[in-house]
């Protein structure tokens, strides 16, 4: 089959013809038909320090997939061959603490897809039965692609309760802007969207933010102000990844407000600790999504209405590999889809 392969350990992926994956008791193989490009597919791309110290090459790289069922291992009971599936990418060890107390997001020995073992970028993928999300309810291709990335979001929004809240999103990329689309959805007042791309910020406007902010240009307390906000956001969403963002939203949340952060800083960074401690405000780490509840909650947000078509910006050929994460590289535009069915 053909596969996007981290072939040596050197900048670049290559498509290739590999074996097809082993179907082992408990899995399913799965005809991959969308894929979506990931900023962790990015960096095993360009090989920066994270990738070379994380990747072992030769590796079928990939994690965010949607695809129908070909082929049932042994003992596979409630997924059926035909059925159209995504894939929780996180395959966790079952034996851990939080594992066996179904805490599975928690567990201390997760492994990725496309990360740690052989991933989706393929024809076919196979994983456990038990990381397979039967799409039941009709959903767009594209989407479904995304349902990873999307869980992330929903994960993070859903973190603490946003009905009437005024909300904080920093960093308007694929995540930030499926968070906001989310918090639009679930209720929240005003849902301030942060960037330093215009591209990206109009795309946040496309989503129902209520005021997308160049940061680069104004300031946060700007946007209070032109909203009305009196004191502060009552939930902050950190999507960026970046130092100046996470000390921008403390500055700007309420006493008692609540963060959630996503975004995954590069280096460890000063914050304003005292204004933490002292306006008593809630910092929650979020790291991919619950198995599988997420799941849940992702499959009845779209089937309740909410549109994430927005954010799907490019859409390619999977041999037309090298101008789609040039595309998912530029930091300008939403989400990037790989079609293998052709
Ligand atoms: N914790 C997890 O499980 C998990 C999973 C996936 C991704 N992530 C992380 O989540 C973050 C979002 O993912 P993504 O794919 O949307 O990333 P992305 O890199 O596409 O988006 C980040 C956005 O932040 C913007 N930005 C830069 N400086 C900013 C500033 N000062 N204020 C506001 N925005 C600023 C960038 O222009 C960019 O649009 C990344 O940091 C990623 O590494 C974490
Ligand atoms: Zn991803
Ligand atoms: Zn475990």
């Amino acid at each position: 089959m053909k596969a996007l392969v981290k072939e040596k350990a050197e900048p670049g992926l290559w498509l290739r013809d590999v074996p097809e994956p082993a179907v082992g008791a408990g899995d399913v193989l799965i005809k991959v038909a969308r894929t979506g490009i990931c900023g962790t597919d990015l960096h095993i791309r360009a090989w920066d320090g994270w990738a070379s110290r994380s990747i072992t090459a030769p590796l079928v790289v990939g994690h965010e997939f949607v695809g129908e069922v070909v082929e049932l291992g042994a003992g596979v009971t409630d997924v059926a061959i035909g059925d159209r599936v995504s894939g929780e990418g996180h395959l966790v060890c079952g034996k851990c603490r939080n594992c066996l107390a179904g805490r599975r997001h928690l567990c201390r020995a997760t492994v990725g897809l496309g990360v740690g073992r052989d991933g989706a970028f393929a024809e076919y993928v196979a994983l456990p039965a038990s990381n397979v999300w039967v799409h039941r309810v009709p959903v767009d291709l594209d989407v479904a692609a995304i349902f990873d990335p999307f869980g992330n979001a929903v994960h993070t929004a859903l973190s603490f309760p946003l009905v009437g809240e005024d909300v904080l999103v920093t960093g308007a990329g694929p995540i930030g802007l499926m968070a906001a689309a989310v918090a639009r959805h679930a209720g929240a007042r005003n849902v301030v969207v942060t960037d330093v791309s215009e591209e990206r910020l109009d795309l946040a406007r496309k989503i129902g933010a209520s005021l997308a902010l160049n940061v680069s240009e104004r300031q946060i307390v700007d946007g209070q102000r032109e909203l009305g906000l009196r004191e502060g956001f009552d939930v902050g969403l950190e999507m960026s990844g970046r130092p100046e963002a996470l000390r921008d939203m403390i500055a700007n949340m309420t006493h008692g407000g609540k963060i959630a952060m996503l975004g995954l800083p590069a280096e460890e960074f000063p914050v304003d600790w005292v204004r933490i401690v002292t306006s008593m405000i809630t910092l929650k780490g979020i790291y991919g999504r619950e198995m599988f509840e997420t799941w849940y909650a992702m499959s009845v947000l779209l089937e309740g209405g909410l549109d994430l078509a927005p954010v799907i910006t490019g859409r390619y050929d999977h041999r037309d590999h090298e101008a789609a994460f040039a595309d998912a590289a530029s930091g300008r535009g939403g989400k990037v889809i790989l079609d293998w069915t052709s």
